[in-house]
């Protein structure tokens, strides 16, 4: 017999769990799991997806063995807390991909027939010109669905009986169901340059939050049309807004949205929402300007709800929890491994002493008004990028740089963490020197070897190897380990600096980091190897690029 838990549940569900689990102690709650409802005598627990099972909520529940998830995905549960107490997470995989999909057609035709609006004006006696309520066709359009798993397959199958032609997308194809259901694969961003409307089946990993981002909708058609009954955090809401305002989006159907937990508290911010105070007010905010947008269907993640579909939820729910107490375990999910996080590097923008050519060093520069405002356009070209944590040297420049950029980004909440690793290099005795003197006392070779070579000393200051010997550690002990875990990390700093750290990840000869220069204005995007090495490198810059030859 087992103390079983039993969140988010309906009364006419409630009935079903209590026969079915009869021979074990149940306690069921209409609200989803919160630090308050977290028992500490819980051994299993059954949750929906409106409940976000937490570290914190977890090792509330010194007990728990099982947590039995009564929907398909997972990405409410902390997968890695789960796994280090090897608390066993179970799923129901199949409930009836056919009812998700039957549900992305009714939102479609919705919104291609314009259903509401046509209710509207006949309960409401209002005298139309039909044109006003003219819809279009779907028969000869053309369909991209991101995902096709289960449900993205049966979509297809659906679109191809309207006479819809489909293209996709997949991290993994499968060339035989394209064959049988005759729908072609093609990349992401052709699917987006070629769909009259685009579906998303596919589940949210830390790989593709805000896939559909301000990048992303302006290469689609003007006048696109979107569907989404997968997860919330796959659109970037704030970009969708932009992009239905200009008439980019003709429409959209959303059973799923970004703080979709607000709809069902009325848009309050309680203590039962899991998440930061600001983040909810925008999503808030964003909710409603959704709700009032004429072009835009919201419900409240209902595509699986169904007769039939609930039944098999509560059927296999029952014989998930019922073998596990049976000693065997069935329909196990684990941590999905994630790739390693985007490494972002970005130089401080221009200081007052960059600006009058002297050496800086350790010591406190301010920035420009034209550094503020470099950092701010920088700020602009990287807004599809979700930062999970920032970095910045003990020096104010970077800290100026940084809360600049993260406030144009929107994202001021981030975390950020200053180290004297990332320091600029000791200028020693060379410190307050103005560059272009310097070059003349010491000859232009010395000169160029001073700020660029390997490991020239300055009198009391550090060689570029001294500089590499403190960043690099504290990057692979600290910093990689956040990729690993699949975050995205910003690290603001110094030429210098930076010249040391990117000679470690491209793996750069000691000769050939004479000719490596770290632009102002510029951000440098990484995916690493599990060992911090380059994989690829993307380059991002302002208007206001430029090489500095002043490090
Ligand atoms: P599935 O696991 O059968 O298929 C998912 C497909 O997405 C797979 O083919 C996979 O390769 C692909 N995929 C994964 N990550 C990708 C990426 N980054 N880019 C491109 N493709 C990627 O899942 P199924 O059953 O089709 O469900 C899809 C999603 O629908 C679920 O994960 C869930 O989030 C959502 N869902 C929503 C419901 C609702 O009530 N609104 C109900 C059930 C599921």
């Amino acid at each position: 017999m087992a103390h079983i838990h039993i969140y988010d549940i309906q009364e006419e569900e409630k009935l079903i769990l209590a026969e079915g689990l009869k021979e074990h102690t149940c306690t069921f709650y209409s609200q989803p799991l919160s630090l308050e409802t977290a028992n500490q005598e819980a051994e299993i627990i059954s949750v929906f997806v409106s409940s976000t099972v937490t570290g914190e909520m977890i090792s509330r529940m010194p007990n728990l063995k099982l947590i039995a998830c009564r929907s398909a995905g997972y990405n409410n549960i902390d997968m890695h807390t789960a796994e280090e107490r090897g608390i066993k997470v179970v799923v129901v995989p199949s409930y009836g991909e056919h009812t998700v999909a039957e549900y992305t057609f009714s939102l479609l035709l919705a919104l291609t027939r314009k259903i509401s609006e046509s209710i509207k004006v006949v309960k409401e006696s209002i005298c139309l010109l039909p044109h006003t309520i003219r819809g279009v066709d779907l028969c000869g359009k053309t369909l991209g669905v991101v995902g096709t798993g289960k449900i993205g397959k049966r979509v297809i199958a659906i679109a191809r009986g309207f006479g819809m032609n489909v293209i996709a997308y997949d991290m993994y194809e499968d060339k035989e169901q394209a064959h049988l259901l005759g729908f072609m694969y093609v990349t992401l961003e052709d699917l987006l340059k070629k769909s009259d409307v685009i579906s998303l089946h596919t589940p949210l990993t830390s790989d593709n939050t805000h896939m559909l981002s301000d990048n992303a909708f302006s290469l689609m058609k003007d006048g696109v049309y979107i569907i989404n009954t997968a997860r919330g955090e796959l659109i970037d809401t704030k970009a969708l807004i932009v992009a239905l305002d200009t008439g980019k989006v003709s429409g959209v159907g959303l059973d799923v949205v970004e703080g979709e937990e607000l709809l069902k508290e009325k848009c309050m911010i309680t203590s039962t929402t899991h998440r930061e105070p600001t983040k909810m007010l925008e999503e808030s905010f964003y909710i409603t300007t959704l709700l009032k947008h004429p072009n835009v269907i919201l419900t409240p993640h209902i595509a699986y709800n169904t007769k039939e579909a609930v039944a098999r939820i509560m059927a296999t729910t029952l014989e998930n929890i019922t073998n596990f107490s049976q000693g065997n375990v069935t329909n196990e999910v684990h941590a999905l491994k994630r790739s390693v996080g985007k490494l972002i590097l970005i130089r401080h923008s221009e200081s007052e002493w960059n600006e009058k050519g002297i050496w800086t060093g350790t010591r406190d520069a301010k920035l420009t008004l034209k550094g503020f405002e470099d950092a701010r356009l920088l700020g602009d070209t990287l807004r599809d990028i979700s930062i999970d944590h920032a970095y910045a040297s003990m020096q104010i420049r970077t800290m100026e740089t940084l809360s600049s950029l993260l406030g144009t980004l929107q994202q001021p909440t981030v975390p950020i963490t200053r180290d004297a690793a990332l320091n600029e290099r000791d200028y020693g005795d060379y410190t307050g020197k103005n560059k272009h003197e310097m070059k003349e006392i010491l000859g232009e070779e010395v000169f160029d070897k001073v700020r660029r070579g390997w490991n020239m000393p300055i009198p009391n200051g550090e060689t570029l190897e001294a500089v590499y010997r403190r960043i690099v550690p504290f990057f692979l002990e600290e910093i990689l380990t956040r990729l690993k875990r699949g975050e995205n990390v910003l690290i603001v700093s110094h030429g210098n600096a930076l010249r040391a750290l990117i000679k470690y990840i491209e793996n750069i000869s000691d000769q050939d980091i004479e000719g490596v220069e770290m632009m102002f204005g510029g951000a440098i995007i990484y995916h690493l190897t599990e060992e911090g090495h380059m994989k690829t490198k993307e380059l991002r810059e302002t208007s206001a690029f430029s090489i500095d030859t002043h490090v």
